[in-house]
């Protein structure tokens, strides 16, 4: 393999929004492209919480595929105050449900149904941990007073150190990490925590999003931290520590409702996710890590086979187009009217 060519075993992305209805289409295709599986996100409208609405949610991604891909949904279940315990595991056991997910209440994008207080949910915690499903946190405290860009490092020292203290075996991913904080405390703490890390925010500065003016499509939650933070989050990355994987977050929504007096959080980065991550582990000069994070630390912490196939990205410039359009949506793609030194060029 030379330089300009690099090929990996087939990566999974262990967190992606793939919405529904028209989006699900729009969108689909360029995950299915990249990725073998997908970690899906249920905060659908109304959110995604029995194994009834999973499986028919499978069943709508399954039937928007492009004919031939090779791709299979993992589904998620939103947790609120009232799920029920024995439907979780149901669901669990019947291979419907890979993990759970925990909004807490009004943190981000349709999470009003989200959980309230981890004390709520002490019941479905303890069977989680019995059954070894794993707990994916969006984790950021929610009190108005608190500030934005704090609120990851609150939620960490006031409910995570906690709760993974109290639920010791139970395997939890603290989702789509942006602090220093939250990559000494995965790093510190036991094998059953791991995280998730998206390819903006090892990009994107909080000083990137108002570079020239306000720059609505780099607005994502959890928010993009100081430039110190970036770094230490490309440091995890690059590491070669099997806790940190890749989690797109891919969260498409439209031109509309992005550009809006109240714009909506979330980065549609799914088009060029590959291509993005290479160039970050290229400049890091490690891109001999990069196979690891995108296509073997998530199967190991999920228990899941590794893909049998193999990608290609090659040393090639890549134009970001300025938006995707897709049936009736109008969407503006991570780095659109940027050149990304890499291509994906699909299976080998
Ligand atoms: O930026 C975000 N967008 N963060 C989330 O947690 C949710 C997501 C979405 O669904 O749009
Ligand atoms: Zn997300």
């Amino acid at each position: 393999m030379s330089s300009d060519t690099l090929v990996l075993r087939r990566p999974d992305d262990w967190h992606v929004h793939l919405r529904d209805g028209a989006m699900l289409a729009a969108v689909l295709p360029h995950t299915a492209r990249q990725f073998a599986r997908a970690i899906v996100m249920p905060n659908l409208a109304p959110p995604v919480t029995t194994t009834a609405a999973a499986r028919a949610y499978r069943e709508r991604i399954l039937s928007a595929l492009p004919p031939g891909a090779d791709f299979q949904p993992l589904m998620t279940a939103y947790l609120t105050d009232d799920s029920d315990p024995a439907d979780l595991e149901a669901g669990f056991r019947a291979g419907v449900f890979t993990a759970c997910k925990l909004y807490p209440a009004n943190a981000t994008t349709n999470s009003a149904h989200g959980v309230t207080s981890i004390a709520r949910i002490t019941r479905v915690l303890e069977t989680l941990q019995r059954i070894g499903m794993p707990l994916l946190i969006h984790g950021e405290a929610t009190a108005a007073e608190i500030d934005v860009y704090d609120r990851e490092a609150v939620f960490i020292e006031s409910t995570l150190a906690p709760l993974v203290a109290a639920f010791p075996h139970l395997p939890v991913v603290l989702e789509h990490i942006t602090s220093a904080e939250a990559v000494d405390f995965v790093g510190a703490t036991g094998p059953r925590l791991a995280a998730t890390i998206t390819p903006h925010h090892l990009e994107i500065n909080r000083t990137d999003m108002f570079a020239g003016g306000i720059r609505p499509h780099l607005y994502c939650l959890p928010i993009a931290k100081r430039e110190r933070h970036r770094q230490a989050l490309r440091r995890a990355a690059v590491s070669g520590n099997p806790k940190f994987f890749l989690g797109t977050d891919s969260a498409p929504h439209t031109i509309g409702a992005k550009e809006s007096d109240c714009g909506c959080a979330g980065i549609f980065n799914a088009p060029f996710a590959l291509e993005v991550y290479a160039r970050v582990f290229d400049e890091e000069g490690a891109l001999d890590k990069l196979e690891g994070f995108a296509s073997e630390f998530g199967p190991r912490f999920y228990g899941l086979p590794v893909n049998e196939g193999r990608v290609q990205l090659r040393r090639s410039e890549t134009l970001v187009p300025e938006s995707v359009v897709a049936g009736d949506a109008v969407l503006r793609p991570f780095r659109s009217g940027q050149t990304l030194p890499w291509r994906f060029e699909g299976s080998v």
